[in-house]
């Protein structure tokens, strides 16, 4: 394990009824096992793209059905989110998103080989705002490093945030990796759609530090 550091914080809401209903009837055809993963088996000819905290999924549903040449892997600890996001994919057919509910840093470290993955997305990770709490941020040092071992040469990192601390912390560890090209964003992406975090930071007036990042 490359950190002991839980970087999510336990919640307990219930599922709703539709995510109650997908994470007993239809979980089967999204979750997947934890073990080697072989993409080139799982997804022939699809861009391997690794969520880490899709939350209620709506932007990786509305991504996945934007992209069909792309394979989301969403890795969550909250259930219910990843109950309604299932919901949602079976009503909509949507075929190249998988689900595993579990710290992401272990199943990456379990499941996925060295350079396999072109895209690691982290949008909103949680801001852990107090100092006390820093350590428990996702965009750390140690953690990045891993994930760029997962990372394929020319592979995307991309992540955002709207905390302004959180975002002078995330342009100063990208910027000391130096297999990253960083580059940070001034506005939205046109093909990125708004999470629910996002949108809760726009009505709260913040604003979006925005890194899309390219592995040398
Ligand atoms: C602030 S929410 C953002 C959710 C979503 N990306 C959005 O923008 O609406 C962060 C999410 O990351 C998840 N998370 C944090 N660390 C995680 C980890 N190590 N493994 C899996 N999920 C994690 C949390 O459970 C939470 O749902």
């Amino acid at each position: 394990m490359i950190t002991n550091v839980r970087t999510f914080h336990p919640r307990r809401s219930r599922p709703s009824t539709g995510a109650k209903y997908a994470l007993e009837h239809l979980v089967h055809k999204y979750l997947m096992p934890i073990g080697d993963w072989n993409f080139d088996e799982l997804a022939p000819d699809h861009r391997i793209v690794i969520e880490i905290g899709s939350g209620m999924g709506e932007a990786a549903l509305a991504y996945a059905q934007a992209n069909p040449a792309d394979f989301l892997v969403c890795l969550e600890v909250h259930t219910p989110g990843v109950g309604s996001m299932i919901f949602k994919a079976d009503e909509a057919g949507i075929k190249n998103i998988r689900v595993v509910v579990r710290d992401a840093l272990e199943v990456i470290a379990e499941s996925i080989a060295d350079n396999s993955v072109d895209e690691f997305r982290i949008w909103f990770p949680d801001p852990w705002r107090k100092q006390k709490h820093h350590h428990r941020r996702i965009i750390h040092p140690e953690i990045v490093d891993f994930l760029l071992t997962k990372l394929k040469s020319g592979g995307k990192f991309h992540t955002i945030t709207d905390w302004p601390d959180y975002g002078v912390q995330m342009e100063r560890v990208l910027a000391a990796t130096t297999q990253l090209q960083v580059t940070k964003l001034a506005q939205r992406p046109d093909w990125r759609p708004i999470t629910k975090f996002e949108r809760r930071a726009q009505e709260a007036g913040r604003s979006i530090h925005e890194f899309l990042c390219v592995k040398k």
